[in-house]
């Protein structure tokens, strides 16, 4: 079954019909959800999705885009709630330096505040990055942040970034953007990486893959991405979708 490492059902496009459609996903070959809080409402509705539903999990963290939101409060809310089993991870955090604001010191002080909070929860990271290849590497570097594991989500970068974040022990989120025809440097990291360190993930709502590219995306449509990965490297799909699932549980410690 497929496991999707990385949505966002809390989006209010789902608010129509989130229940129907998360009841359906298991039918639809999909074994496992986690869900990614991104801001501080975003991190709650993550956490009463886990509680609701037995095959959705949660990370809870503040993503950098909010980093002007963060205080200790929720720092601490996160550390407490962290300490629900159906809580997997830390996230998404990271640097985003694709607008002007929030400052690139405020962005790095709290990735750099809930790497250590990871890491005194002994848990794995999710890793948002885009357009701060460099600064993200010294800091994931510097901290050990693949200690306990953890993903770099919708990995946007060069097949050499991808190697480097493998060996500090992070694997590589791909998601719809594979299925792409203009894909070509996504493409050639998952051939370059072992298929032992790629993680299927939506990023839902968003990026939904070929031929539905668009449209509101969901973890089913996972299966496109695999047929994709597979194609490139000469393996099945039932591989890539039994071998990602593996990757996610031993990250993870889901179950699907
Ligand atoms: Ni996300």
């Amino acid at each position: 079954m497929i496991i999707d490492t990385h949505g966002h059902y809390d989006d209010k496009q789902y608010d129509g019909d989130r229940n129907s459609l998360l009841n359906r996903l298991r039918e639809n070959g999909v074994g496992a959800v986690i869900n990614s809080g991104a801001d501080f409402k975003g991190c709650k509705d993550t956490y009463e999705l886990a509680e609701k539903y037995p095959f959705v999990y949660g990370t809870l963290g503040l993503h950098p885009n909010d980093s002007a939101e963060m205080t200790e409060e929720i720092m601490e809310w996160i550390r407490t709630h962290a300490e629900n089993k159906k809580i997997v991870g830390i996230g998404e955090i990271g640097l985003d330096y694709y607008d002007e604001e929030p400052s690139h010191e405020l962005q790095k002080k709290w990735l750099i505040r809930q790497l250590h909070l990871a890491q005194e929860l002994e848990m794995p990271v999710v890793i948002h990055s885009r357009d701060a290849a460099e600064d993200t590497l010294t800091i994931l570097k510097e901290e050990e942040a693949g200690r306990y594991g953890g993903t770099m989500h919708c990995f946007s970068y060069s097949k050499e970034m991808a190697q480097e974040l493998i060996k500090i022990g992070l694997h590589i989120g791909i998601g719809g953007i594979i299925t792409f025809k203009n894909a070509r440097k996504l493409k050639e990291t998952a051939e370059a990486i072992p298929l032992e360190r790629i993680l299927l993930e939506t990023d839902c709502p968003y990026l939904s893959p070929d031929p539905y590219r668009g449209e509101r995306n969901d973890s089913a449509r996972l299966l496109y991405v695999a047929e994709e990965i597979a194609r490139i490297k000469g393996v099945t799909t039932e591989e890539v979708i039994e071998t990602t699932a593996q990757n996610a549980k031993e990250v993870f410690g889901v179950k699907g």
